[in-house]
């Protein structure tokens, strides 16, 4: 059995202040969830939003990490520099990186490295454009992505991988329960050959896309889906608790 794992991504939303009191609302609604619970917060929010956390059921994550220790790498942030306030995920190859500062495969791997060598978490997103779903080549996308976003781990059950089609990030459009859970089946089976097949077996792959409180039961009821990466429904404590609590 694996443990599903629902995390927030904030994006570049909420002042430190508004993390903070985000987060206190956001407590004791979750206290009682039966499954992990992250919230992925701009690096500015860390300090603060780590010290609001202290003591609940809510882990803390980022939303990008440099590949290397330390150096001259004006304006960016290593794995170290995260783990010193009690960060435990770090999304990685997210796509609008990807799109829009230039994260390739090889650049998102040298990201999930360093963060699992600090001894964290990565959360791998991968996912195909429309573009691709339309003519037929999300199964060649994804396969290309498990081989080189992910290339080099002993165990792929050390990451989580998030699928988020691209034409369901942010645009209301969600991918059908079913679509959702053939592509992710379509992503542990590739997993399974690349890797192995019992960390396949193990590794929790979410699904995000504008997940929300009315879609995100259909979806977790899906043997496949293993959690939720959330974008615009986790920046309302109500909304992103009711994700949470899908199964109440
Ligand atoms: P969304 O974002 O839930 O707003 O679609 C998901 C994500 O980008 O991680």
């Amino acid at each position: 059995m694996r443990r599903p794992i629902i995390a927030g991504n904030w994006k570049m939303n909420m002042t430190s202040a508004q993390g903070v009191r985000l987060v206190e609302e956001l407590k004791p609604l979750v206290a009682d969830a039966d499954c992990d619970v992250a919230v992925c917060v701009p690096f500015t929010d860390i300090p603060a939003v780590s010290a609001a956390l202290m003591g609940s059921n809510i882990r803390l994550g980022a939303q990008n990490v440099h590949f290397a220790e330390n150096g001259a790498y004006t304006g960016e942030i290593s794995a170290q520099m995260l783990k010193e306030f009690g960060v435990e995920y770090v999304i990685v190859g997210h796509s609008e990186r990807r799109r829009m500062f230039d994260d390739t495969d090889e650049v998102v791997n040298m990201r999930m490295h360093a963060a699992l060598a600090a001894g964290m978490t990565p959360i791998v997103c991968l996912g195909e454009t429309l573009e691709q779903r339309e003519g037929g080549e999300t199964e060649r996308c994804l396969s290309y992505q498990v081989e080189h976003s992910l290339k080099g781990l002993d165990d792929v059950s050390k990451i989580v991988i998030a699928y988020e089609p691209i034409w369901a990030i942010g645009t209301g459009r969600t991918a059908t329960a079913q679509q959702a859970n053939d592509t992710i089946a379509y992503i542990r089976k590739k997993c399974a050959e690349v890797f192995c097949p019992k960390c396949a077996e193990k590794v929790r792959i979410q699904y995000g896309g504008s997940m929300n409180a009315g879609n995100c039961k259909e979806l977790m009821a899906m043997p496949e889906i293993d959690g939720g990466l959330i974008g615009g429904a986790s920046l309302k404590a109500a909304d992103f608790a009711a994700i949470v609590r899908y199964n109440k």
